[in-house]
Protein backbone atom coordinates (compact mmCIF):
# COMPACT_ATOMS: atom_id res chain seq x y z
CA UNK A 1 0.00 0.00 0.00
CA UNK A 2 0.78 3.80 -0.50
CA UNK A 3 1.65 6.07 2.35
CA UNK A 4 0.31 10.18 2.04
CA UNK A 5 2.90 12.79 1.94
CA UNK A 6 2.60 16.14 3.74
CA UNK A 7 4.91 18.60 1.90
CA UNK A 8 5.12 22.14 4.14
CA UNK A 9 6.95 25.27 3.45
CA UNK A 10 9.99 23.73 1.88
CA UNK A 11 12.69 26.26 0.89
CA UNK A 12 15.96 25.27 -0.66
CA UNK A 13 19.14 27.08 -1.31
CA UNK A 14 22.60 25.57 -3.06
CA UNK A 15 25.90 27.35 -2.33
CA UNK A 16 27.70 27.55 -5.75
CA UNK A 17 30.85 29.28 -5.91
CA UNK A 18 29.95 31.17 -2.60
CA UNK A 19 27.03 32.65 -4.10
CA UNK A 20 23.50 31.16 -2.47
CA UNK A 21 21.31 30.48 -5.46
CA UNK A 22 17.82 29.68 -4.53
CA UNK A 23 16.03 26.51 -5.93
CA UNK A 24 12.96 26.23 -4.32
CA UNK A 25 10.50 28.74 -2.97
CA UNK A 26 7.92 27.48 -0.24
CA UNK A 27 6.59 24.18 -1.37
CA UNK A 28 3.87 23.17 0.14
CA UNK A 29 1.85 20.21 -1.34
CA UNK A 30 -0.19 17.04 0.36
CA UNK A 31 -0.49 13.31 -1.64
CA UNK A 32 -2.67 10.82 -0.67
CA UNK A 33 -2.19 7.54 -0.29
CA UNK A 34 -1.74 5.70 -3.70
CA UNK A 35 -2.17 8.98 -6.06
CA UNK A 36 -0.04 9.73 -9.12
CA UNK A 37 1.37 13.26 -8.73
CA UNK A 38 3.22 14.83 -12.06
CA UNK A 39 5.62 17.41 -11.50
CA UNK A 40 6.63 19.00 -14.48
CA UNK A 41 8.14 22.30 -14.61
CA UNK A 42 11.66 24.06 -16.90
CA UNK A 43 14.78 22.61 -16.68
CA UNK A 44 16.65 24.18 -13.83
CA UNK A 45 13.04 25.01 -11.63
CA UNK A 46 14.03 22.50 -9.12
CA UNK A 47 12.03 19.40 -9.67
CA UNK A 48 14.99 16.55 -9.04
CA UNK A 49 15.72 18.41 -5.54
CA UNK A 50 12.44 18.22 -4.72
CA UNK A 51 12.27 14.48 -5.46
CA UNK A 52 15.64 14.47 -3.72
CA UNK A 53 14.44 16.11 -0.52
CA UNK A 54 11.55 13.59 -0.38
CA UNK A 55 13.79 10.91 -0.95
CA UNK A 56 16.34 11.97 2.02
CA UNK A 57 19.42 12.57 -0.34
CA UNK A 58 18.88 16.10 0.53
CA UNK A 59 17.84 18.04 3.33
CA UNK A 60 15.45 21.20 2.75
CA UNK A 61 16.32 24.42 4.76
CA UNK A 62 13.50 25.05 6.24
CA UNK A 63 9.81 23.49 6.37
CA UNK A 64 8.85 19.32 7.03
CA UNK A 65 8.46 16.37 4.70
CA UNK A 66 5.84 13.81 6.18
CA UNK A 67 5.86 10.38 5.38
CA UNK A 68 2.37 9.26 6.96
CA UNK A 69 3.05 11.79 9.95
CA UNK A 70 6.63 11.02 10.38
CA UNK A 71 9.07 13.56 9.31
CA UNK A 72 11.89 12.46 6.60
CA UNK A 73 15.66 13.23 7.97
CA UNK A 74 17.36 10.93 5.14
CA UNK A 75 16.90 7.92 2.99
CA UNK A 76 14.07 4.77 4.12
CA UNK A 77 13.13 1.99 3.03
CA UNK A 78 9.79 3.05 2.77
CA UNK A 79 10.89 4.75 -0.82
CA UNK A 80 12.10 3.50 -4.14
CA UNK A 81 13.60 6.12 -6.55
CA UNK A 82 14.04 6.05 -10.54
CA UNK A 83 16.31 8.25 -12.49
CA UNK A 84 16.46 8.58 -16.28
CA UNK A 85 19.11 6.46 -16.51
CA UNK A 86 18.93 3.21 -15.26
CA UNK A 87 21.97 2.93 -12.82
CA UNK A 88 21.83 -0.87 -13.15
CA UNK A 89 25.73 -2.12 -12.44
CA UNK A 90 27.14 -3.39 -15.54
CA UNK A 91 29.31 -6.18 -13.98
CA UNK A 92 25.93 -8.13 -12.26
CA UNK A 93 23.29 -10.02 -13.88
CA UNK A 94 19.30 -8.36 -14.19
CA UNK A 95 18.70 -10.65 -11.72
CA UNK A 96 21.42 -10.00 -9.31
CA UNK A 97 20.85 -6.16 -9.86
CA UNK A 98 17.26 -6.36 -8.62
CA UNK A 99 18.48 -8.30 -5.29
CA UNK A 100 20.67 -5.96 -4.74
CA UNK A 101 18.07 -3.75 -2.16
CA UNK A 102 17.33 -7.39 -0.74
CA UNK A 103 19.92 -7.53 2.06
CA UNK A 104 19.33 -9.93 5.08
CA UNK A 105 17.42 -12.47 2.74
CA UNK A 106 18.22 -15.69 2.09
CA UNK A 107 19.21 -16.86 -1.66
CA UNK A 108 15.90 -18.57 -1.95
CA UNK A 109 14.10 -15.23 -0.91
CA UNK A 110 15.77 -13.23 -3.10
CA UNK A 111 15.40 -15.22 -5.99
CA UNK A 112 11.64 -15.79 -5.79
CA UNK A 113 11.41 -11.76 -5.36
CA UNK A 114 13.54 -10.95 -8.13
CA UNK A 115 11.54 -13.37 -10.44
CA UNK A 116 8.15 -11.80 -8.80
CA UNK A 117 9.29 -8.55 -10.13
CA UNK A 118 11.19 -9.32 -13.78
CA UNK A 119 7.98 -10.87 -14.34
CA UNK A 120 6.26 -8.02 -13.49
CA UNK A 121 8.04 -6.28 -15.86
CA UNK A 122 8.14 -8.52 -18.23
CA UNK A 123 12.08 -9.88 -18.17
CA UNK A 124 11.92 -13.23 -16.94
CA UNK A 125 13.53 -14.52 -19.96
CA UNK A 126 16.40 -12.16 -19.66
CA UNK A 127 16.80 -12.71 -15.58
CA UNK A 128 20.37 -13.88 -16.22
CA UNK A 129 21.57 -11.13 -19.18
CA UNK A 130 24.17 -8.52 -17.87
CA UNK A 131 22.88 -4.57 -18.74
CA UNK A 132 25.36 -4.33 -21.89
CA UNK A 133 23.02 -7.24 -23.56
CA UNK A 134 19.56 -5.58 -23.09
CA UNK A 135 18.13 -2.59 -24.75
CA UNK A 136 17.75 0.75 -22.92
CA UNK A 137 13.68 0.57 -22.72
CA UNK A 138 14.32 -3.00 -20.68
CA UNK A 139 17.29 -1.57 -18.48
CA UNK A 140 14.72 0.78 -17.18
CA UNK A 141 11.94 -2.19 -16.74
CA UNK A 142 14.53 -3.63 -14.48
CA UNK A 143 15.51 -0.27 -12.80
CA UNK A 144 12.19 -0.26 -11.92
CA UNK A 145 11.92 -4.19 -11.12
CA UNK A 146 14.48 -3.15 -8.97
CA UNK A 147 13.15 -0.72 -7.47
CA UNK A 148 9.90 -2.39 -6.56
CA UNK A 149 11.59 -5.46 -5.26
CA UNK A 150 12.26 -3.83 -1.74
CA UNK A 151 8.17 -2.74 -1.65
CA UNK A 152 8.45 0.89 -1.37
CA UNK A 153 5.03 2.59 -0.78
CA UNK A 154 5.80 5.95 -2.27
CA UNK A 155 8.09 5.22 -5.39
CA UNK A 156 10.20 8.41 -6.72
CA UNK A 157 10.61 8.58 -10.68
CA UNK A 158 12.80 11.12 -11.99
CA UNK A 159 12.00 11.62 -15.64
CA UNK A 160 12.25 7.61 -15.84
CA UNK A 161 11.37 7.66 -19.89
CA UNK A 162 13.40 10.34 -20.85
CA UNK A 163 15.90 8.86 -22.54
CA UNK A 164 13.85 6.21 -24.12
CA UNK A 165 12.59 6.56 -27.98
CA UNK A 166 8.37 7.41 -28.45
CA UNK A 167 6.95 4.01 -28.67
CA UNK A 168 9.02 2.36 -25.61
CA UNK A 169 8.17 5.38 -23.40
CA UNK A 170 4.28 4.38 -24.25
CA UNK A 171 4.91 0.66 -23.75
CA UNK A 172 6.29 1.67 -20.18
CA UNK A 173 3.53 4.43 -19.14
CA UNK A 174 0.87 1.49 -20.00
CA UNK A 175 3.37 -0.95 -18.04
CA UNK A 176 3.52 1.51 -15.07
CA UNK A 177 -0.04 2.01 -14.49
CA UNK A 178 -0.58 -1.61 -14.42
CA UNK A 179 2.25 -2.12 -11.66
CA UNK A 180 0.37 0.98 -10.10
CA UNK A 181 -2.74 -0.81 -10.16
CA UNK A 182 -1.48 -4.17 -8.67
CA UNK A 183 1.34 -2.48 -6.45
CA UNK A 184 -0.93 0.70 -5.22
CA UNK A 185 1.75 2.42 -4.38
CA UNK A 186 2.09 6.57 -4.02
CA UNK A 187 3.84 7.90 -7.24
CA UNK A 188 5.97 11.03 -7.33
CA UNK A 189 7.15 11.57 -11.28
CA UNK A 190 8.88 14.10 -12.63
CA UNK A 191 9.18 14.48 -16.27
CA UNK A 192 9.09 17.09 -19.25
CA UNK A 193 6.94 15.62 -21.38
CA UNK A 194 3.43 17.09 -21.42
CA UNK A 195 1.44 14.42 -22.62
CA UNK A 196 3.03 12.16 -20.32
CA UNK A 197 2.08 14.03 -17.13
CA UNK A 198 -1.59 14.07 -18.34
CA UNK A 199 -1.27 10.32 -19.43
CA UNK A 200 -0.32 9.30 -16.00
CA UNK A 201 -1.26 11.84 -13.32
CA UNK A 202 -3.99 11.78 -11.02
CA UNK A 203 -2.94 15.03 -10.42
CA UNK A 204 -0.24 17.30 -12.22
CA UNK A 205 1.82 20.38 -10.53
CA UNK A 206 3.06 22.91 -12.41
CA UNK A 207 6.22 24.75 -11.31
CA UNK A 208 7.61 27.98 -12.11
CA UNK A 209 11.03 28.95 -13.56
CA UNK A 210 13.68 28.76 -10.71
CA UNK A 211 13.34 29.61 -6.98
CA UNK A 212 10.96 26.56 -7.85
CA UNK A 213 7.51 27.72 -6.25
CA UNK A 214 3.82 25.25 -7.33
CA UNK A 215 2.25 27.22 -9.86
CA UNK A 216 -0.95 25.45 -10.13
CA UNK A 217 -2.39 21.69 -9.65
CA UNK A 218 -4.42 20.59 -11.82
CA UNK A 219 -6.55 17.24 -11.16
CA UNK A 220 -7.01 15.38 -14.03
CA UNK A 221 -10.35 14.18 -14.56
CA UNK A 222 -10.36 11.31 -17.34
CA UNK A 223 -11.03 8.05 -15.63
CA UNK A 224 -8.52 5.43 -15.56
CA UNK A 225 -8.61 4.44 -19.58
CA UNK A 226 -7.21 7.79 -21.22
CA UNK A 227 -7.67 8.37 -24.79
CA UNK A 228 -4.23 10.31 -25.63
CA UNK A 229 -6.14 11.24 -29.01
CA UNK A 230 -9.38 12.29 -27.55
CA UNK A 231 -10.36 15.95 -27.48
CA UNK A 232 -10.65 16.20 -23.19
CA UNK A 233 -6.86 14.92 -23.50
CA UNK A 234 -5.96 17.34 -25.51
CA UNK A 235 -7.79 20.33 -23.76
CA UNK A 236 -5.79 19.08 -20.69
CA UNK A 237 -2.06 18.95 -22.63
CA UNK A 238 -3.13 22.76 -23.92
CA UNK A 239 -3.76 23.78 -20.59
CA UNK A 240 -0.69 22.60 -19.04
CA UNK A 241 1.50 24.13 -22.42
CA UNK A 242 -0.44 27.22 -21.75
CA UNK A 243 1.50 27.63 -18.46
CA UNK A 244 4.92 27.43 -20.20
CA UNK A 245 4.20 28.80 -23.41
CA UNK A 246 1.19 31.29 -23.42
CA UNK A 247 -0.28 30.36 -26.59
CA UNK A 248 3.12 31.78 -28.41
CA UNK A 249 3.91 28.89 -30.49
CA UNK A 250 1.91 25.85 -31.00
CA UNK A 251 4.78 23.03 -30.55
CA UNK A 252 3.84 19.36 -32.28
CA UNK A 253 5.20 17.65 -29.57
CA UNK A 254 4.20 19.39 -26.44
CA UNK A 255 7.34 18.89 -24.74
CA UNK A 256 8.79 21.55 -22.62
N1 LIG B 1 24.18 19.79 -5.36
C1 LIG B 1 24.00 20.96 -5.99
N2 LIG B 1 24.85 21.99 -5.80
C2 LIG B 1 24.65 23.17 -6.40
N3 LIG B 1 23.65 23.45 -7.23
C3 LIG B 1 22.76 22.47 -7.46
C4 LIG B 1 22.89 21.17 -6.86
N4 LIG B 1 21.87 20.40 -7.29
C5 LIG B 1 21.13 21.17 -8.10
N5 LIG B 1 21.66 22.41 -8.21
C6 LIG B 1 21.11 23.53 -8.98
O1 LIG B 1 19.77 23.71 -8.58
C7 LIG B 1 18.95 24.03 -9.68
C8 LIG B 1 17.81 23.03 -9.76
O2 LIG B 1 18.33 21.75 -10.08
P1 LIG B 1 17.41 20.49 -10.31
O3 LIG B 1 16.62 20.24 -9.08
O4 LIG B 1 18.30 19.39 -10.79
O5 LIG B 1 16.45 21.00 -11.48
P2 LIG B 1 15.46 20.22 -12.44
O6 LIG B 1 15.43 18.80 -12.02
O7 LIG B 1 14.15 20.93 -12.31
O8 LIG B 1 16.03 20.38 -13.82
C9 LIG B 1 19.85 24.03 -10.90
O9 LIG B 1 20.20 25.36 -11.17
C10 LIG B 1 21.04 23.22 -10.47
O10 LIG B 1 22.19 23.63 -11.14
MG1 LIG C 1 16.00 17.07 -12.99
Amino acid sequence: MGKELKIRDVNKSFDVNGEKVKVLSDIGLDIEEGEFVVIVGHSGCGKSTLLKIIAGLEMNDTGTVQIDGKEVKGPGIDRGMIFQEHRLFPWMSIEKNVQLGLNGKSKKEKENISDQYLSLVKLSEFKKAYPGQISGGMSQRAAIARALATQPEVLLLDEPFGALDALTKIELQEELLKIKKRCKNTMIMVTHDIEEAVFLADRIVVMSSRPGTIKDIIKVELGHTRDRGGSDFAKYKKKIYNYFFEDKIVAPEYNI
